[in-house]
């Protein structure tokens, strides 16, 4: 399906069963959240231009390689920030922006809170990040925003996808490639995915 790319990893799969497990506690939703995402993030960060750095061992001098892009995490608050923390250990200097949108019970519609962002976005890869693309239409939004500053190369990590939100954001962002470990069924009538694993952000803060 369009610009959807599912990440099958064994170990990935494996996570993402016990993170939809109900019996999973919340700090051990947490864990398995960031184990899962580091190995996503591994993933998705494979064709990421290097460069060759001159680098002194205890013993010779040889040729090494470094990354060479900027990069700019951006979690939608708050369910994304959940999965922050392990893309910062893996990209230690990435910058990061944050985008506040919450769902309107009633129209399921995302209202924008809060918008911070880095400035020179245009240059950089940009990996925006939040555990559930349900309806698309908070993604749609924040990739809106981002755009709107300027940022050019996004990558969407997700880690459950539904057809609907899938259909919907390639629609409106056909040059956005998402990123998820599983693509569920369907949204219920109040915008959750189904099978899914609940509410991603009640499951991470507890509350
Ligand atoms: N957000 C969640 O946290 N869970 C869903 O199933 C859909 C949106």
């Amino acid at each position: 399906m369009s610009n959807l790319q599912i990440l099958d990893h064994p170990l990935i799969q494996n996570k993402l069963t016990h993170l939809r497990d109900i019996s999973t506690n919340n700090h051990n939703f947490r864990l398995l959240l960031e184990e899962l995402t580091s190995l996503m993030v591994y993933e998705i960060t494979r064709s990421y231009p290097v460069r060759e750095v001159t680098v002194r061992t205890p013993l010779e001098e040889t040729t090494g390689k470094v990354l060479n892009v900027p990069v700019v995490l951006v979690p939608i608050l708050r369910a994304g920030t959940g999965m922050l923390g392990a893309v910062l250990n893996l990209l230690p200097t990435a910058k990061v922006g944050h985008i506040g949108l919450y769902r309107d019970p009633q129209d399921l519609q995302p209202v924008q809170y809060y918008s911070k962002l880095p400035p020179q976005l245009s240059h950089a890869q940009i990996i925006l990040v939040d555990p559930m693309l349900a309806t698309g239409r908070s993604a749609i939004v924040a990739v809106d925003v981002i755009k709107r500053n300027s940022g050019r190369n996004i990558q969407f990590l997700c880690l459950v996808a539904s057809p609907e939100g899938v259909e919907a954001f390639s629609r409106v962002h056909p040059d956005v490639p998402i990123y998820s470990a599983a693509l569920d069924r369907q949204i219920d009538d109040h915008g959750y995915i189904l099978p899914g694993l609940g509410d991603a952000g009640d499951r991470v803060f507890g509350t």
